[in-house]
């Protein structure tokens, strides 16, 4: 029987998340409509990077096509720049954007639950970006411990996520996602709000804020100081300190 402290994380199977990503432009045109907010998710991110005022090393959890996060880090005191996600259709865009840090850079192809354990060293930066909520509850607890093994002492983890309201379910979230996403994101075809409703309905699990700094307290971090949410209460960016 498994024990209730233990979580058996080599049996998690990641596929449908990692085949809807690897039908990447789909994903790029919902950012390039900024339904998602990167935009003013940038602006905060570059805004909170302005006054760390220290030279840092930046793992990038579910990076993606790497375009969000190399834009913001460009010409910043970058020391190295770690990438990895499920898909290998994003990470070979990856490669393309992050060669123009100008730091050393590694992308790994993998399950970030699987695959942070084994890498050496440890982070001043560890950032998530819309992907931590495709871990379910337990899985994020444990995730927790291990993100913050891999801070440097002054380390920050930084996660841009969907977040329930306070009180809210996930399925009165998800009803209130589909209305908006249905009535606003008009630049796509109904097939393709179609896919997004059927991989957000099916795949991701939003927290409250309160449970993710529940869970943070827990592995030994500070409270989230929020830096942004979005006009819709659907994203937040938060950033939670080891020190
Ligand atoms: C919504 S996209 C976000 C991409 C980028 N971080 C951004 O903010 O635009 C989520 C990304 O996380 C990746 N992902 C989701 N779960 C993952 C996991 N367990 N391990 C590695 N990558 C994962 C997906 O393949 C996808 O590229």
């Amino acid at each position: 029987m498994e024990n209730p402290g233990t979580l058996i994380i080599s049996d998690r199977d990641a596929s449908s998340v990692r085949d809807f990503f690897n039908g990447w432009s789909l994903y790029r045109r919902i950012v390039d409509n900024d339904y998602l907010y990167h935009r003013s998710v940038r602006e905060a991110l570059s805004r909170w990077l302005d006054d760390l005022g220290r030279p840092f090393s930046f793992l990038d959890l579910g990076c993606g096509d790497a375009d969000f996060s190399s834009g913001i880090l460009r010409g910043r005191s970058l020391q190295s720049y770690t990438g990895i996600d499920l898909s290998p259709v994003a990470l070979d865009l990856a490669h393309q954007k992050t060669s123009l840090l100008g730091v050393p850079c590694s992308l790994i192809t993998g399950d970030f639950m699987t695959g942070l354990g084994r890498l050496p060293g440890r982070y001043d930066i560890i950032y998530i970006g819309l992907s931590l909520h495709h871990l379910q509850r337990r899985e994020k607890e444990f995730f927790f411990g291990e993100l913050r093994r891999k801070l440097n002492p002054e380390g920050v983890l930084l996660i841009f996520d969907p977040v329930l309201m306070p009180g809210e379910s996930r399925e009165s979230y998800m009803r209130r996602w589909v209305d908006h996403t249905r009535s606003s994101w008009n630049a796509l075809t109904m097939d393709e709000v179609s896919e997004a409703v059927e991989h957000v309905t099916t795949s991701d699990f939003p927290e409250e804020i309160t449970s993710l700094n529940g869970m943070a307290v827990g592995a030994g971090l500070k409270l989230a100081d929020v830096l942004f949410t979005d006009p819709t209460d659907f994203y937040a960016l938060m950033a939670f300190h080891n020190s």
